[in-house]
């Protein structure tokens, strides 16, 4: 059985299949932008619910769904106007742009694949210790390091970029107007939260969990959905006593690495990565990260933020955003521990996992490679495909039954042409956990078969339980 060992068997499935397209393709496409495709928004869609109900089908958590465009003090209070950019390098001769610490890195790895470690190893300690954008740009100016494009060390000085997208409100474009496009959730649930708590009736230890797009200029949108500029993040803030931020944030990398594993990921393929450097406000912090074919690459963020969210909206809002308990009078601004997840990211990475091809017997002696998306059946963007034998003899009419039936419930495909075998592949490359197969007994009996995407196992089943029996293997963890 063989996974995947680089990105390009699974983007030429995406497309093929209809998962996902590069964004207004017919243009020459936007680069950092995808469009997901009648399957993928099948499968995304499917994501997004496993974790809004693990998150929200719970007492102490409620959901929001914020605007895209917030107040720009906002994004001063949350520090993203001031310090949300990259390092970024200039070659005067080719007038391309780096990301500086990237340039370094990857010229680190060129070197280290050489055999020239003790290059590598200087440059590592150096950054181990930069501090500014001058440090930086030593390095750069230190070890030569050429342009990829050019060749020449032709460089200007290292800038800041700002990652965020910003445009303008109303009919007057002037600095007045300037709003931004939102780089992350997490805001649109801070500035709501004493509405929430107040709303909803709620006293800390709780949370707000949101799904939604935010959006990032990244510079280096390599690597698929990994890194784009338009993206889905599912975020949630649990908001809590101060003091019990200890506690919580282990309850928090627990369930959160659980609901990982609960999507049926590998968990060989997924790791912990304490923050070395934490933020001055941060308690502690840990992302989860999953073996890409291009190497290990987050997928979430576990953060103990302290009360630093709600004590900025504070100071920049004039409002107090505290609980107050009515009968003790004791009065705190939370503390939160925050679950910032990449709904895009973790779509990638459940097909990257669920990527198989195999070896299976062709029937006369020979084998044939057999490429099935193991995608746990609850996510798979089409539950069962409803196959007729053969186009006459009162099979259609049934199948045609069993798919209004079915399709109450479930996603359902109806697929008459060519070879059984052929429809059994083409289920299995999209990940389609049941097909149900019509043939000369169902009219005289009833009965269909049920084959097994993993397995390729039948089983004969009566057609008025069919449903119930996929039901009830949707619903095992
Ligand atoms: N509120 C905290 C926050 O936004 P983050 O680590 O910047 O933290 C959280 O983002 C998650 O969002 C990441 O772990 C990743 O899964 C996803 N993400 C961030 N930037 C992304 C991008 N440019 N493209 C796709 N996903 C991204």
């Amino acid at each position: 059985m063989a996974s995947l060992n680089s990105l390009e068997p699974l983007l030429s499935l995406a497309k093929r299949k209809g998962f996902v397209f590069q964004s207004s393709e017919i243009y020459g496409g936007l680069n950092g932008c995808w469009d997901f495709g009648p399957l993928g928004v099948e499968l995304l869609r499917n994501i997004k619910d496993a974790w809004w109900k693990a998150m929200t089908y719970r007492a102490d958590i409620v959901g929001i769904d914020a605007s895209i465009l917030m107040h720009p003090r906002t994004w001063e209070a949350s520090g993203h106007v001031q310090q949300f950019s990259d390092p970024m390098i200039d070659n005067k001769t080719s007038k391309a742009r780096h990301r500086a610490d990237n340039l370094i890195e990857d010229f680190a790895a060129r070197m280290r694949a050489k055999g020239k470690t003790d290059v590598a190893q200087q440059i590592d300690t150096r950054m181990a210790a930069v501090a500014t954008n001058a440090d930086l740009y030593d390095i750069i100016m230190d070890f030569a390091i050429p342009d990829p494009v050019s060749g020449t060390t032709d460089w200007t000085e290292v800038r800041n970029f700002n990652l965020m997208f910003s445009t303008h409100v109303g009919p007057v474009a002037d600095d007045k107007s300037v709003v931004y496009l939102r780089p992350e959730t997490a805001q649109g649930i801070f500035v709501n939260m004493k509405n929430v708590m107040e709303s909803a009736r709620l006293k800390p230890p709780f949370g707000i969990a949101q799904i939604g797009k935010s959006f990032r200029n990244e510079i280096n949108t390599k690597n698929f959905l990994f890194r784009t500029r338009e993206f889905e993040q599912m975020e949630m803030q649990f908001f809590i006593p101060p003091g019990t931020e200890g506690e919580w944030f282990e309850y928090w990398r627990q369930e959160r690495w659980a609901w990982f594993t609960s999507l049926g990921i590998n968990s060989e393929h997924l790791r912990r990565k304490p923050h070395e450097r934490l933020a001055h406000y941060a308690a502690a912090a840990e992302d989860i990260e999953y073996l890409f074919p291009f190497g290990w690459g987050e997928v979430e963020g576990v953060h103990s933020r302290t009360d630093f969210d709600l004590m900025r909206h504070q100071e920049f809002s004039g409002k107090k955003l505290e609980y107050v308990d009515t009968a003790t009078k004791e009065r705190y601004v939370p503390y939160v521990i925050e679950t910032a997840v990449g709904a895009t990211r973790t779509f990638m990475a459940v097909l990257c996992d669920a990527y198989t091809e195999e070896e299976i017997d062709g029937g006369d002696g020979t084998t044939e490679t057999r490429t099935v998306l193991r995608l746990k059946p609850s996510l798979a963007p089409v539950t069962a495909a409803i196959l007729p034998l053969v186009n006459k003899d009162g099979m259609p009419e049934a199948a045609q039954q069993l798919r209004a039936d079915l399709q109450r419930h479930f996603r359902v495909d109806y697929d008459t042409s060519g070879a059984i075998g052929r429809r059994y592949r083409r289920q299995d490359e999209v990940g389609t956990p049941f097909c149900i197969t019509i043939d000369g007994q169902t009219t005289s009996d009833n009965t269909v078969t049920i084959r097994h995407r993993d397995s390729m196992q039948q089983e004969r089943v009566n057609v008025a339980d069919v449903a119930a029996v996929i039901g009830a293997r949707l619903l095992q963890p």
